[in-house]
């Protein structure tokens, strides 16, 4: 395997689909419903405009970062998605690997498709954070936790917005079922997850949550909870109010709610309660570097990607993984330096246009 030649992102899409089988590509591309805010989440990112500045007399941005007190090379980092091994062999490991090497992030999800502490092994030391779908049974959620705390992660993604699965049409007309076992559901009761659909997934976790469920978390575990899903004000003070330390815009890559707004229309809102009180993730339809540029002035610490990491990984394990990250990042780096801005917190600083061509 080696690098990829990614000219952008979107281009991936096409190029994943020919390798990954129908059932699995459905699965990672699609959306709920006729999919208006899937779409709707990377063209609203053109609602806002970056100004150039150019007698800055400054060159060579940095986009290093520290965001739960952890050093990163890049602010971009990789949303928890499960069940990586419909894309790769190696699954998540491979995208652990690819992560560490561009110094980022990694969140593994409950549904991945290899174990906690394999996926924290391969990042051989690079940080992860671990993302919990609550279950109805406690003790599973303990013993989550307790691996995540084990394996050395540094932070749980408390997923709120996947109590039920949404209207996945892609996924109806593919019956699509998982073909291979989720690592971290094997010794729970229900099974292991192969040949269910996301619907039944979804069944075992936990159809209503509310701040009550945060605070056993947060005070269960010592690692900060990151409260993933929050796309309202009221939702992302109600989440801090019971224990979060963090807080992840998201509206799950137009997954769940259809006719909701794109993620970043919602995000000056969000940030503006939360008031720098605590970080702020965001994330969907995130695919150029300045997407990124304008999430991090809009209000985010950090911004994820999903699906076009998971492409990568399908056209090449690791290095695609990196791949991946290196053409976003670079793309990050020219616009930093077009807007005359030398570090993140400089990008954070800056103020966008809002003009609705
Ligand atoms: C997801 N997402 C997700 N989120 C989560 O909290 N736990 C999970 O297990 C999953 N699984 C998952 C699988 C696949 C195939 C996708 C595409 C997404 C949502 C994910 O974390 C993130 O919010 C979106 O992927 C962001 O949108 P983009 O970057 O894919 O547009």
């Amino acid at each position: 395997e080696e690098k990829l030649n990614i000219i952008n992102l979107t281009e991936l899409e096409a190029k994943a689909k020919a390798i990954i089988p129908q059932g699995g590509f459905g699965y990672i591309r699609g959306g709920s419903e006729d999919e208006w805010t899937l779409r709707e989440n990377s063209n609203a990112f053109e609602h806002a405009q970056i100004v150039p500045r150019s007698l800055t007399d400054m060159e060579n941005p940095s986009t290093e970062t520290n965001v739960f007190g952890l050093n990163l090379k890049t602010p971009i980092m990789m949303a928890p998605t499960a069940a990586q091994g419909l894309a790769h062999a190696q699954g998540e490991k491979d995208t652990a690997k690819g992560v560490a090497a561009v110094g980022g992030l990694m969140a593994q999800s409950t549904y991945s498709s290899t174990s906690i502490a394999d996926t924290a092994a391969a990042g051989n030391g690079a940080p992860q954070f671990f993302q919990l779908y609550m279950s109805k049974d406690w003790d599973f959620n303990e013993h989550l936790l307790d691996e995540a705390k084990k394996a050395g992660v540094k932070g749980i993604i408390l997923t709120v917005d996947a109590t039920i699965d949404g209207y996945r049409e892609e996924d109806m007309r593919n019956n699509f079922q998982f073909p291979i076992p989720m690592a971290n559901l094997s010794e729970y009761s229900d099974g292991d997850g192969k040949g269910k659909g996301i619907a039944e997934i979804y069944a075992s976790a936990a159809q209503k949550i509310s701040g009550k469920d945060v605070e056993r978390i947060a005070s269960y575990t010592d690692l900060p909870v990151i409260v993933k899903g929050i796309e309202s004000p009221d939702d992302a003070m109600l989440a801090i109010g019971s224990g979060a330390q963090g807080i992840y815009v998201s509206n799950h890559g137009g997954r769940q709610l259809n006719g909701g707004p794109a993620s970043f229309d919602v995000l000056p809102a969000v940030a503006k309660a939360v008031n720098h009180r605590v970080p702020i993730i965001f994330d969907s339809g995130v695919r150029r570097g300045s997407h990124v540029f304008k999430a991090l002035a809009s209000g985010a610490d950090l911004v994820a990607m999903g699906r076009p990491v998971i492409y990568g990984l399908a056209l090449g394990g690791a290095l695609g993984v990196q791949s991946v990250f290196e053409t976003l990042n670079d793309e990050l780096k020219i616009d930093m330096q077009l807007a005359g801005t030398q570090t993140i917190e400089d990008v954070k600083r800056a103020q966008l246009l809002h003009i609705h061509y």
